[in-house]
């Protein structure tokens, strides 16, 4: 199960769209971008709009989007079209997958982090209380567009979150490795991404095996986004320079350097000590709730060589005490 990527302008995704003008048009879609979308969908009465994606990835606006939906007059044979980052994608799609037993859906990302990651591969989701994506459902999208046109509107903190993302990628690929450190241009470097993650999809739909690499750098990530509350990608790239400095991977360690300036990312707001606030008890809580941790063990992605990665499961209480007496952790 994977999905057909478009790379188009913004010109090409409308004339796409406009296919669809005088049918029965369903989407989800964030407002922070009304005003990139052509007309008749900014004044269509069937786009379900979101003012806040990530609070409203939840169970009470699900609920609301379907009785929408349903009232919209939506069917089987229809599809549900999502516009917006991350947490949109993973709403619609989760929408998709479930209304009427499940209707076929594409996305259309508009943050960087969305363009290389989250509207490919199938993972859709909501967020639950006691924490984040915890109700989900695989069910992949049939299109994905990618239009760098909408980056144009991206703040510093959205830019930073996507090229986090970008970052683990270049560990994954040798070719995304080079893209990076020949600072070739974004809109190259997210096609590249996205390709390479729906390739891998392809191999592995449920991340029963090759697709765990995608995972690099987030069991650390995840308990930095929650402890700090930063955004996801600079969790990730945080997760990535404290993985590989407490399992020694140092060649992994100067890849880092070296990618983080290739990629202008500010280096000094991924080291531990630029948050004074941070609280070493409350991560190791975090850790615990990792999903891939299984019993009395997690399984960590590591390093190799850039382009080869593997998994070790690592006993929870050594990764934990790893942790606890590294230098930049004591607080
Ligand atoms: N399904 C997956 O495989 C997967 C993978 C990674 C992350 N995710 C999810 O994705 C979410 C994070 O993604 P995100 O960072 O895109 O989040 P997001 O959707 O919350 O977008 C981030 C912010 O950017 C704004 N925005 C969106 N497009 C814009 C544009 N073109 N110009 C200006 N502002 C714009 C949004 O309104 C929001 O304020 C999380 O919920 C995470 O769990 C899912």
């Amino acid at each position: 199960m994977n999905s057909k990527l478009t790379y188009l302008k913004k010109l090409e995704l409308f004339n796409e769209l406009d296919n669809f003008k005088d049918g029965q048009f369903f989407a989800v879609a964030d407002s922070k971008i009304k005003n990139h979308l052509p007309q008749w969908i900014q004044f269509s009465p069937h786009v379900f709009w979101l003012k806040n994606p990530e609070e409203e990835k939840n169970l009470t606006v699900y609920s609301q989007a379907v009785e929408f939906f349903l009232k919209s007059g939506i069917g089987r044979n229809s599809k549900i079209y999502a516009f917006g980052g991350g947490a949109t994608t993973d709403l619609a799609g989760y929408i998709a997958a479930t209304i009427l037993r499940g209707v076929g859906w594409s996305a259309v990302p508009t943050t960087l982090l969305g363009m290389v990651d989250a509207s490919i591969g199938g993972k859709t989701g909501l967020n639950m209380p006691q924490g984040k994506n915890l109700i989900g459902a695989f069910h992949a999208p049939e299109n994905v567009y990618i239009c760098g046109d909408f980056l144009t509107t991206l703040s510093e903190r959205e830019w930073l979150s996507g090229k986090g993302e970008v970052l683990k990628y270049g560990f994954l690929s040798p070719d995304i490795h080079q893209l990076i450190v020949k600072k070739a241009p974004i809109e190259q470097i997210a096609h590249a991404c996205a390709k390479f993650k729906n390739e891998l999809v392809e191999k592995d739909f449920r991340e029963e095996g090759e697709r765990i690499h995608l995972n690099l750098g987030h069991t650390l990530g995840h308990a930095f986004e929650s402890t700090l509350k930063i955004s996801h990608g600079q969790a990730v790239t945080m997760g990535l320079k404290y993985l590989f400095k407490i399992m020694n991977l140092n060649d992994s360690v100067a890849s880092w350097d070296q990618m983080v300036r290739a990629l202008s990312l500010p280096a000094e707001k991924y080291d531990i000590s630029h948050f004074p606030n941070f609280d070493i008890k409350t991560f190791m809580g975090y850790l615990e709730f990792d999903k891939k941790k299984i019993d009395t063990h997690i399984r960590l992605v590591l390093v190799k060589a850039i382009g080869s990665c593997y998994v070790e499961e690592v006993l929870m209480k050594d990764f934990k005490k790893k942790i606890q007496t590294y230098d930049e952790f004591k607080n």
